[in-house]
């Protein structure tokens, strides 16, 4: 399977800080905020990852990413011109994705939590699509999905007025091969944009979308206003300081994944010994 981060957008929601400054590339707390969304792509057994940003930001994620061979991963980079949609992605990506099925993360999206592996390596390489659903307060700020007892998809909708559940669609999306046909057929929203909820509504009109549940032990946070983005690092610091213990460290999911020796791990941990970064790096068993 193949995976997606998407991690172009302006950004408005972020001025002035993003003025200059791509926000995937903002701190969260100890490390770069595409840390966390690539993490999560390495744990769940993704190792081909194609990043797709704003034409001005391209140089700087490469300069910080590489092509990830020293993560024993291959890291490809594609611009978006425009924030046509998340549905884009599958556009501007359909060579990179081939004849397989594909992942797609949003870049200002964190997940953590027990289990979380487990979960998703069991959803890649799906029949259909699988989306998952989270339980949250404001469900009407983002993709909501209303499924039956057997995970059955009734509906999803795009920020409805009146949310039928209060189960969010978290931008995490596993999708068979069909998804590069599908975004052919879809156009743009009344906002502009290709929609990832009318992807998944055309795999729900062929009875193939399937809705997976976040438990919620499993930490979701999304990182787009200044208060969310706060309180994003102030979990990072909180976990990481109590357990001590690192979340969205991109080297260690290569090593804990099996795609780097232990010391392909100290060799990437030396030039970060300074931060204490890699010293966390350095001790891992
Ligand atoms: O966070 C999950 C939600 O993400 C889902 O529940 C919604 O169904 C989905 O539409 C999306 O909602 P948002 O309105 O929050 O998405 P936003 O426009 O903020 O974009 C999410 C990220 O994707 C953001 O970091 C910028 C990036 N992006 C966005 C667009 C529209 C792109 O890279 N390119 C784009 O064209």
């Amino acid at each position: 399977m193949k995976g997606i981060v998407l991690a172009g957008g302006s950004g408005t929601r972020l001025s002035p800080i993003t003025l200059a400054m791509s926000k995937q590339l903002m701190p969260v707390y100890d490390k770069p905020m595409i840390y966390y969304p690539i993490t999560t792509l390495l744990i769940s057994g993704i190792k081909e990852i194609l990043i797709i940003t704003t034409p001005k930001d391209l140089n700087t994620f490469k300069e910080l990413l590489g092509d990830g061979s020293a993560l024993g991963c291959s890291f490809q980079y594609a611009a978006q011109k425009d924030p046509n949609g998340l549905a884009e992605a599958f556009l501007i990506g359909r060579t990179f994705i081939g004849g397989d099925s594909v992942a797609l993360i949003l870049g200002d999206n964190l997940f953590y939590g027990s289990g979380l592996s487990e979960l998703l390596q069991s959803n890649s390489d799906p029949e259909g699509g699988v989306v998952f659903g989270y339980h949250v307060n404001n469900p009407g700020r983002y993709g909501v999905v209303d499924f039956n007892k057997q995970g059955k998809v009734i509906s999803i909708e795009e920020k409805p007025h009146k949310p039928k559940s209060n189960y969010a669609v978290p931008g995490i999306y596993f999708y068979d091969n069909t998804v590069i046909e599908k975004v052919k057929h879809i156009r743009p929203s009344r906002r502009g944009e290709l929609e990832i909820t009318d992807i998944n509504k055309a795999y729900l009109d062929e009875d193939q979308l399937q809705v997976s549940i976040l438990d919620k032990g499993i930490a979701w946070l999304d990182t787009g206003t200044f208060g969310s983005l706060m309180q994003a690092s102030q979990f990072v610091q909180v976990i990481e300081e109590r357990q001590g213990l690192k979340i969205g460290s991109i080297e260690e999911a290569a090593y804990k994944m099996g795609y780097i020796s232990k010391k392909e791990l100290h060799g990437l941990a030396q030039p970060l010994l300074k931060s204490g970064y890699g010293e966390y790096l350095m001790q891992l068993d």
